[in-house]
């Protein structure tokens, strides 16, 4: 799959000396039969294992691969850039890992890639936009909590705006949100006295107390009036 040399000379099919080899593999979701295993069959199928570290990124030196499935594994670390030089792929399935980090912009740039499935892992970020990456649906990236932008109904500034409400560390804006939470509670709080004495004024009357407040609290305001000239 690294050196490939496409001869337009009749199919080639594996075979033993009494009958060819037949398949059944997955390819772009959907379990083919294959009867005749044809040599220029390019499809790597490690999928349903326990494989473990990186995805390896001499994988993308396999020019000619067609099919690639690692779903089903426990792989960490990136998705690395070298998937999107695999310019022949039509396939890609990586769900069901521990992937990490953003999707490579690169990946947008694989003119023949059909069939992609990144769900199931810890992916952030921006999906990249454009190109192969529009005929993709939100079915390819899902259960990746932290990954933002179409198709995907989570859009990315609003990930982004909170850590930066957060990280703002001179503490105004915590302060503003006091005084506001202050005035909107003072108001509240006011506003609701007010009632309160307005029914008892109206149902009672001006009661001789109410009198009293109201004379008393003009009286302050007088002498502080006074103070301040
Ligand atoms: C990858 O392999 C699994 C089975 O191991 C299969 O269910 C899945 O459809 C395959 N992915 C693709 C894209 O064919
Ligand atoms: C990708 O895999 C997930 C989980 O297995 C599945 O629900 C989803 O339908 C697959 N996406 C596509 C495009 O087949």
């Amino acid at each position: 799959m690294k050196n490939v040399i496409k001869k337009n000379t009749k199919p080639e099919y594996v075979a033993t000396l009494y009958t060819y080899v037949s398949i059944i593999v997955a390819v772009k979701g959907v379990d083919l039969y294959i009867p005749q295993l044809s040599v220029a069959l390019t499809i790597v199928d490690l999928s349903h294992n326990k494989f473990e570290g990186g995805i390896p990124y001499i994988i993308g030196d396999l020019k000619s691969l067609t099919v690639l499935n690692l779903s089903h594994n426990n792989l960490t670390g990136r998705i690395p850039h070298a998937l999107g030089k695999i310019s022949e792929i039509e396939s890609l399935d990586v769900s069901w890992n521990q992937l990490i980090g953003e999707i490579p912009q690169n990946l947008a740039d694989l003119t023949f890639l059909e069939f992609l499935n990144l769900s199931q892992n810890h992916l952030v970020g921006r999906i990249p936009q454009g190109k192969q990456f529009n005929t993709f649906k939100g079915n390819s990236f899902g259960g990746n909590p932290k990954l933002c932008g179409l198709p995907l109904p989570n859009k990315c500034g609003e990930n982004l705006q909170k850590p930066q409400l957060e990280g703002n560390g001179d503490g105004e804006e915590e302060g503003n949100l006091l005084t506001w939470k202050e005035v909107v509670l003072g108001y509240g709080c006011g506003a609701l006295l007010g009632i309160i004495l307005g029914y008892l004024m109206l149902s009672t009357g001006r009661p001789k107390w109410f009198n009293a407040i109201v004379d008393e609290a003009e009286h302050m305001i007088m002498k502080r009036q006074n103070k301040r000239r």
